[in-house]
């Protein structure tokens, strides 16, 4: 690493699930970083490993506050911006919300960003900005395909791409140095389990607790699940390269799988086959009516790979074993 700007950092959404395993890594390199959350989704637990190291400042405080990202980013080389109300259950719940969180607080970010001279900027975007593009695997360049604005689950998708816009246009107009990271289907230890959370750790903290997992629609919808140290990996190497300046990436892997065969499989891995089925339902079950889903989301990652260097290297079974052993070690679920 040993670039200058890496040397004082600042991490938003720092207590999350993304963020505290990007904190630990940036911490083990030798950065000094500021956490800045509001412990809405992110919790002081998720940050057990490091909260007590000399290098590490945590600050409770809201991407709304712009009076306060512009204290925090006085003297941050480059700022990390994973901060956002995420989790498709809060789409449906809580539109406005995600709305004005994940658009007004990102211009904040930028705003003091630019304010302060921050040096690099890293945004946290997502694969639902290409809605329900149907051309796999996702190139970034591909176009963005939504549905009608009264369906719900589009106000995230729409939030992250204004992000982007602004991103791209912060750079046009003030010159600031962004790279833009789409995450594509995070999972592993940390991710929320209860309903608002991601599919795996609701599948993985339902088997453990003996019951079945309810895969909604079909269950032949598929995605390609990453291993949060791959999603570290791509991140820290776009951090560093100059050449990711002014580019976004695809962050994700090629482990494209079904939402049946996932819960299948977390019932094998889990040692609950034969015990266990899983269970389907319809999506209003959860969602309620205002939500439509997106039937394949693969990416396509060669790009990632061609500038950044990147790979992700643990495969789904191996990614599903770890963050099984972690649910079973720290969570509420019993197993009886
Ligand atoms: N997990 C994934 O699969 C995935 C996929 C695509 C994109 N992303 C993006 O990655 C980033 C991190 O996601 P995650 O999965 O770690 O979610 P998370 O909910 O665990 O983390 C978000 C963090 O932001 C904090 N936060 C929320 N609103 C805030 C506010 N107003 N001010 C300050 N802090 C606030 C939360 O407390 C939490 O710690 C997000 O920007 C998300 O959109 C995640």
């Amino acid at each position: 690493m040993g670039r200058k700007y890496m040397n004082r950092v600042l991490v938003t959404g720092g207590a999350g699930f993304i963020g505290s395993h990007l904190v630990e890594r940036l911490l083990s390199v030798g950065c000094h970083v500021t956490v800045f959350d509001n412990f809405s989704s992110g919790s002081i637990e998720n940050l057990a490993s490091v909260k007590s190291h000399p290098r590490i400042r945590i600050v409770k405080g809201d991407i709304m506050d712009l009076n306060m990202l512009n204290e925090e980013f006085r003297d941050v080389d480059t700022v990390f911006h994973m901060a956002a109300v995420v989790g498709v259950k809060k789409y449906v719940e809580n539109p406005l919300k995600v709305l004005l969180v994940n658009s007004f607080g990102t211009y904040n970010v930028l705003e003091a960003a630019r304010k302060n001279g921050v040096e690099r900027i890293i945004f946290a975007s997502t694969s639902e900005i290409y809605g329900k593009n149907k051309n796999i695997p996702l190139r970034e360049d591909a176009d963005r395909v939504l549905g009608p604005t009264n369906i719900d689950r589009w106000t995230y998708s729409t939030a992250k791409a204004f992000d982007e816009h602004l991103c791209f246009s912060y750079m046009k107009t003030y010159g600031l140095k962004i790279t833009i990271l789409r995450y594509f289907n995070i999972y592993g230890p940390r991710q929320e389990s209860s309903e608002y959370g991601g599919v795996v750790a609701i599948f993985i903290k339902r088997v453990l607790s003996n019951k079945p997992p309810i895969v909604l629609g079909t269950g032949k919808q598929t995605r390609a699940f990453t291993y949060i140290s791959d999603a570290i990996d791509g991140t820290m190497l776009a951090s560093e390269k100059k050449e990711a300046i002014g580019e976004a990436f695809n962050i994700g892997s090629r482990n494209e799988i079904t939402i049946l065969e996932l819960a299948n499989l977390i019932i094998e891995l889990a040692g609950k086959k034969g015990v266990l089925k899983p269970v389907i339902e319809p999506y209003e079950y959860f969602y309620g009516r205002s939500y439509e889903d997106i039937m394949r989301r693969v990416p396509d990652i060669s790009k990632a790979e061609r500038i950044l260097g990147y790979k992700p290297k643990v495969n789904l079974r191996d990614g599903l074993k770890k963050t099984i052993e972690w649910f079973k070690k720290t969570c509420k679920c019993s197993a009886r």
